[in-house]
């Protein structure tokens, strides 16, 4: 039996002033640049002009961990908000998912609405059911995932993510194509999961190149933003794969940025499912979906899926993302040393489960030595 929610109600440009009607106290979870770099007004002043109260909680760190989240919860407790913000990239949106569903779960904070805003066009977490938490001492990225979890609403303004650096871009981007692509060959996925996967691959196809090299571009801008709240639908429902669970034991590690992790892993992680090295897989057939959806269709389903893995390939190349965990600045001694490590995490990890082909811990390695090097077919 398959189902498909979307509880958030999304809208699209600035709309946090028609929202202060239903807003008393705001806690707003943001991290240290959107406040240094004047971003939390577009929050902070809109609250101000309407006489609202707001608490401002900014020690989100990149990869939030453990540790910011119970504080985060302490001061929610004491200010007792009936709304929760969130602005930032996934890192603060995480962060204040973990802190409101840890909150209500202490009998203490009520229910309070929460509201998504994203400055970042990349994990879609103003929509999904995840929430992904660091546990620095064990060097291993938790996936949270529950229903409850998904926020009541979400502000999709372009507007927001203009100023984000090309790396920023760059690496948000991928996650995005990375969504898209594990939710659409996911053991999860169904007819509704596809449409919305679908359209954020042709998004991310029409969009994320003209984003890297004219940031100031709205309407790109906008269509990111859309892909990334799309992708986030698609797998919010259908689930991600191995990408992601080898790209949060990866990061642990190694602190690569999220979507850099699955943007160096997607091609190889994509080679393994399709069997391009031993014999093709149905999900090789996805992939020659995929293709001709990007009008890449080739001579044969492996000539499909071979164009859509060199395509991934290809937008990491002209974004100057490092095409190998060694060009990611990893070294060959510690890589080694993590190898077990990571591939047991990643096997443990909640996002391998819905991937389409079963894999052993000797398989994840493999991948992970292939994503080192650089070893495509
Ligand atoms: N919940 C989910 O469904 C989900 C999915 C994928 C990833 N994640 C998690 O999300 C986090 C990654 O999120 P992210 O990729 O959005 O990065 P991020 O939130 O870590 O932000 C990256 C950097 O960009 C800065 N930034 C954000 N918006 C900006 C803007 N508009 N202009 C300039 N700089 C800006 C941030 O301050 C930060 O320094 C990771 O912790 C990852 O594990 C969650
Ligand atoms: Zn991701």
């Amino acid at each position: 039996m398959g189902n498909f929610s979307v509880k958030t109600k999304v809208i699209f440009g600035e709309g946090l002033s028609s929202l202060t009607g239903q807003i008393q106290k705001a806690f707003l979870v943001t991290d240290p640049f959107i406040v240094k770099s004047g971003k939390a007004a577009y929050v902070t002043d809109c609250l101000a002009q309407a006489g609202r109260e707001c608490m401002v909680f900014s020690d989100v760190s990149v990869d939030p961990d453990i540790d910011v989240v119970t504080a985060g919860v302490s001061r929610l407790i004491e200010f007792q908000p009936d709304t929760v913000i969130c602005l930032g990239g996934g890192a603060a949106i995480d962060a204040a998912k973990a802190i409101v569903y840890f909150a209500i779960k202490t009998g203490q904070a009520g229910e309070p609405t929460f509201i998504a805003i994203p400055t970042t066009s990349g994990t879609g977490s103003e929509v999904s059911s995840f929430s992904v938490i660091t546990d620095r001492q064990k060097a291993i990225k938790y996936p949270l995932v529950d229903e409850s979890l998904v926020p009541d609403i979400a502000l999709l303004d372009a507007n927001l993510v203009v100023s984000a650096p090309p790396s920023v871009t760059a690496d948000t981007g991928i996650d995005v194509l990375t969504h898209a692509i594990e939710a659409f060959v996911s053991k999860g996925r169904n007819d509704f999961t596809d449409a919305a996967a679908e359209k954020a691959i042709k998004l991310v196809k029409h969009n994320l190149l003209k984003c890297y090299k004219e940031p100031n571009d709205l309407e790109a801008r906008q269509g990111m933003h859309n892909a990334s709240c799309l992708a986030g639908i698609a797998f919010s429902n259908a689930g991600l794969g191995l990408n992601h669970g080898m790209a949060h034991a990866l990061g642990a590690h190694f602190h690569i940025p999220h979507g850099r992790a699955n943007g160096i892993l997607l091609p190889y992680v994509m080679s393994f499912n399709a069997g391009c090295a031993d014999s093709m897989t149905p999900t090789a057939k996805r992939y020659a979906q995929i293709a001709r959806l990007l009008g890449l269709e080739g001579s044969s389903i492996r000539q499909s899926a071979l164009n859509v893995i060199r395509t991934a390939r290809t937008y990491m190349g002209k974004m100057k993302m490092p095409p190998t965990i060694q060009a990611a600045g990893v070294g060959k001694d510690e890589f080694e040393e993590a190898l077990d490590a990571m591939a047991e995490s990643a096997l443990a990890d909640r996002c391998t489960a819905s991937n389409p082909r079963d894999c052993t811990a000797d398989e994840i390695k493999m991948v992970f030595r292939k994503a080192f090097e650089g070893k495509l077919p």
